[in-house]
C-alpha cells in the first residue's frame, strides 16, 4: 500500500497540533487535532481502552476527501491523541474513507468498516461519487486495507438500490456471524442488513426500515442494539419536514424503539423520537461498555451552520459528552456517562432560593460545570429563566414557560454573528410538578439534559470566556435548588 497520503497527513497534523493550546480546546468534550471534524466513527473498546475515529479533513475547517482522525481514552473523558488511522489512498476510497465503525477480532486485530468513495463516469457520462463498504485490519494505531476491498458493494445490494447513497457500516458480531447495518436510498432512506462469515463475503439479509418519504429523503449513520429489553435503531435523515415539536426541518436524528426477530430479520417499531432536541447533535453512534453500558457519542454540529467557522478557529467541530442510554416508558434516556463525577470539584448547593427578580448566586458561574437545577412548584410563575455564559453583552437564554409547557433556549446572544438557527423549543413536563435541568457547560458548548434524561438538547456556543455568569430570573416565585460542580481543570 503507497503511504504516501497518510504520511503526509500525519506529518501536518503532529505540526499543527503544537499550535493549539489546551484553553483553545474544550476540557472535556473531543475535537480534531487539527482542520475539520465530523461524524464519531469507530467508537469501542479494543484492548482495554476506549476508541474513538473521526471524520477527518485535517487541512482545513471545510470538509474535503475524509481522513479518519483517531484517539484513545482510558475513561471516556480525557482522550489521547493517535496518529491518523487511515487517508483516502486506495482507488476504491480515493474520494473519500467514510464513515463507519470498529470491532475487536478474536485474533486481537482491530477491525474498521468503513465506506470507500470513489468518482467515476456513469453510463450516460455523468461523473457520481460511487459508494461501497470496505475493511481494514490495525493494531489499535496502524491499519492495513484489506486487499479483497470493496467486500459490499453493486452485487450485494438488491434491485433498485443505490451504488451512490450506500453508506456508514455499523458492524457487530454475535455467535461467530458478523452483522452490518448500512444505509441506501432505496425507499427515500433505508437501512439494510448484511450478514458474513469472514467479513469478506457478504449476504444481503433485507432492509430493516425505511423512510418511504415519511422520514426525510436519505438516511445516515445507522445504529441497530438491544437495550433494556427492547431494540432500538438510530438513523440521522437528510431533508425531514416540519412536525409538530418534534421534527424540525432539515438534518435530523431519530430513534426507533421497537422488537427484532432475528431468524427472520423483521425489526417492528413501537414508538419513534428526536434523539436530541437542541441544535448542534448528528450522526450519533453507540458501543457497548465492558460493564454493559450502551454508550452513544454525537457530531455536535449541525450541517446546516457548519459552513459558520468562529473567527480565529483552529480547528472545528466536537464531539458530545458520551451518554449513557436506557429505554423508559417507550424513550430514549440518555444521561453524562458516569466517569464525568469523577471530575467534579468544588461542590456549590443551593436549597428552595426563590426567584423573583433577575438573581446571582455566590459560587454559581463558570464555563467549564456540571450545574443542576430544580424547578420546584412550576405553577408559582409563568416564566422562569436561567442566563448562563453571561456578562451584560452576551448570553446564552434557557427559559421555562410553565403554562405551554415548553422549554426555550436561545444563543441569540451567544456571539455568534451569522443569520442561523439559534434557538430550539423543546416540550417539556415536569415530574410531580417539578423540573429537573442538568446543564453542562464547556467552554465552547452547552448540553441539557431534561428530568433525567427524558430529553436531551445540545447547542455549541461560541462566546468569549470571560462572559461566564449565571443569572436566574423568573416573573413569579419561583423556587430553585442547585447542585453544582466545576470540571476537570
Ligand atoms: C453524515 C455523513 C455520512 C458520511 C460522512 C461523510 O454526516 O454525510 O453519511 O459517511 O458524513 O463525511
Amino acid at each position: 500500500m503507497n503511504k504516501h497520503l497518510l504520511n503526509k497527513a500525519r506529518v501536518f497534523e503532529a505540526m499543527q497540533e503544537m499550535q493549539i493550546s489546551e484553553q483553545e480546546r474544550p476540557a472535556f468534550h473531543v475535537t480534531g487535532t487539527t482542520g475539520w471534524i465530523n461524524d464519531p466513527n469507530g467508537f469501542s473498546y479494543y484492548k482495554n481502552e476506549y476508541h474513538l475515529f473521526y471524520q477527518y479533513h485535517p487541512y482545513s475547517m471545510q470538509w474535503g476527501p475524509m481522513h479518519w482522525g483517531h484517539m484513545k481514552s482510558s475513561d471516556l473523558i480525557k482522550w489521547e491523541r493517535l496518529p491518523i488511522a487511515m487517508a483516502p489512498d486506495e482507488l476504491y476510497d480515493r474520494d473519500g474513507c467514510f464513515s463507519g465503525s470498529a470491532l475487536e477480532l478474536k485474533d486481537g486485530r482491530q477491525l474498521l468498516m468503513y465506506t470507500g468513495v470513489e468518482k467515476k463516469r456513469t453510463e450516460a457520462g455523468e461523473e457520481k461519487e460511487y459508494q461501497t463498504q470496505c475493511i481494514a485490519y490495525g493494531d489499535g494505531i496502524n491499519y492495513e486495507k484489506a486487499q479483497e476491498n470493496p467486500v459490499i458493494g453493486k452485487s450485494e445490494l438488491p434491485e433498485g438500490a443505490s451504488e451512490m447513497d450506500f453508506r456508514d457500516p455499523k458492524i457487530w458480531c454475535e455467535n461467530e456471524k458478523f452483522y452490518v447495518v448500512t444505509v441506501n436510498r432505496i425507499e427515500n432512506g433505508a437501512v439494510l442488513l448484511h450478514e458474513s462469515e469472514d467479513l469478506v463475503h457478504w449476504k444481503y439479509c433485507g432492509i430493516l426500515d425505511s423512510s418511504q418519504g415519511e422520514l426525510g429523503s436519505m438516511w445516515e449513520c445507522p445504529d441497530f442494539f438491544p437495550l433494556d429489553g427492547k431494540q432500538i435503531l438510530m438513523v440521522s435523515p437528510m431533508e425531514m419536514k416540519i412536525n409538530g415539536e418534534d421534527f424540525h426541518v432539515g438534518n435530523g436524528t431519530v430513534c426507533s424503539i421497537g422488537s427484532y426477530d432475528k431468524q427472520t430479520y423483521q425489526f417492528k417499531k413501537e414508538s419513534q423520537h428526536l434523539i436530541d432536541y437542541g441544535i448542534d447533535f448528528y450522526a450519533p453512534q453507540t458501543m457497548e461498555t465492558p460493564d454493559k453500558r450502551r454508550v452513544m457519542i454525537a457530531w455536535m454540529q449541525a450541517w446546516s451552520t457548519s459552513g459558520f467557522v468562529p473567527e480565529g478557529a483552529k480547528y472545528f467541530g466536537q464531539m458530545t459528552v458520551p451518554r449513557e442510554l436506557s429505554v423508559k416508558n417507550g424513550r430514549l434516556y440518555q444521561n453524562p456517562v458516569r466517569e464525568l463525577e469523577k471530575y467534579r470539584k468544588e461542590k456549590v448547593t443551593y436549597s428552595n432560593v426563590e426567584i423573583c427578580k433577575p438573581t446571582t448566586l455566590k459560587g454559581i458561574e463558570g464555563r467549564i460545570l456540571d450545574m443542576t437545577v430544580e424547578l420546584l412548584d412550576v405553577n408559582q410563575f409563568h416564566d422562569f429563566t436561567i442566563r448562563v455564559a453571561s456578562d451584560g453583552e452576551y448570553y446564552t437564554l434557557i427559559k421555562y414557560d410553565s403554562e405551554k409547557g415548553i422549554l426555550w433556549v436561545d444563543r441569540s446572544n451567544s456571539g455568534f454573528l451569522h443569520d442561523i438557527v439559534h434557538a430550539r423549543s423543546i416540550t417539556v413536563k415536569p415530574m410531580n410538578n417539578m423540573l429537573k435541568l442538568r446543564i453542562l457547560l464547556d467552554r465552547f458548548s452547552m448540553e441539557i439534559f431534561i428530568n433525567d434524561g427524558e430529553k436531551a438538547a445540545s447547542f455549541c456556543i461560541y462566546t468569549p470566556q470571560n462572559a461566564d455568569g449565571i443569572i436566574f430570573d423568573s416573573d413569579g416565585e419561583a423556587r430553585i435548588n442547585i447542585e453544582k460542580y466545576s470540571l476537570m481543570e
